[in-house]
């Protein structure tokens, strides 16, 4: 049984309060910080960019989980900041030549992980699971804070769940991304994912503080 680790993400953080979230998040034993990097063309948005990562990287020793949400990622790895540990996701929609992308975030020290949109069959991650330590699942399509669950991703993450152990690797981690509420987390965690990225629906939802939603998330994935 994989560890449950809780990845807030950064783009619904208090930006005018960023270093205070830090500390709180890191007392917290918060496993990963998961940013969101959209290109306004893969998704129609812009969030969090490079001088971001490296100020994070400066702020705190907690490892990142970047989730790259852009086109042509191939070409642009190398404008992010890896350090060890870090997750890095590129999505299998944006790259014509995913296993090139993932050797050469492995290469860079990253932690490679590939990520599905909704719409995404998971048949796309048949030849690559040599190349991956993680799975992305979006449980919305991605681009923006505060959407609804697409229901049919829980029973896609189950099915992964089956995928993954009758492979041979139960050691591939599935990290769920959209409207990761209290609730939701828990049939996601039931359904077999281990890593949740927690946004305004849970850690950072405004119906407490964060050590007190944290706390609260992870009293609801270890209750029997
Ligand atoms: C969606 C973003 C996520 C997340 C935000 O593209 O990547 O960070 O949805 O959290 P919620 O969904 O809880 O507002
Ligand atoms: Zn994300």
């Amino acid at each position: 049984m994989l560890k449950k680790k809780i990845s807030p993400s950064m783009m619904c953080a208090d930006w005018m309060n960023l270093g205070r979230v830090i500390e709180t998040l890191k007392e917290c034993g918060t496993e990963y910080l998961h940013i969101d990097i959209m290109d306004g063309v893969f998704v129609r948005n812009y969030t969090l960019g490079t001088d971001y990562i490296k100020a994070l990287h400066r702020a705190t020793d907690i490892p990142l989980d970047i989730h790259l949400m852009i086109t042509e990622p191939s070409d642009r790895i190398g404008w992010f900041e890896i350090r060890q540990g870090d997750y890095v996701s590129v999505h299998v929609e944006a790259d014509r030549h995913i296993q090139r992308t993932l050797a050469a975030i492995r290469a860079a020290g990253g932690r490679p992980m590939a990520a599905l949109n909704p719409g995404t069959p998971l048949c796309f991650l048949e030849e690559i699971l040599p190349d991956i330590d993680a799975v992305l699942i979006m449980t919305v399509n991605p681009g923006f804070a505060g959407q609804k669950l697409v229901p049919g991703t829980l029973d896609k993450i189950a099915r992964l769940r089956r995928m993954l152990d009758e492979a041979g690797r139960p050691d591939i981690e599935i990290e769920v991304d959209g409207n990761v509420s209290f609730e939701n987390a828990v049939k996601m965690s039931d359904a077999g994912a281990n890593i949740f990225v927690c946004g305004s629906s849970s850690v950072f939802s405004k119906g407490g503080d964060i050590s007190g939603n944290i706390k609260k998330l992870r009293e609801s994935l270890t209750a029997v």
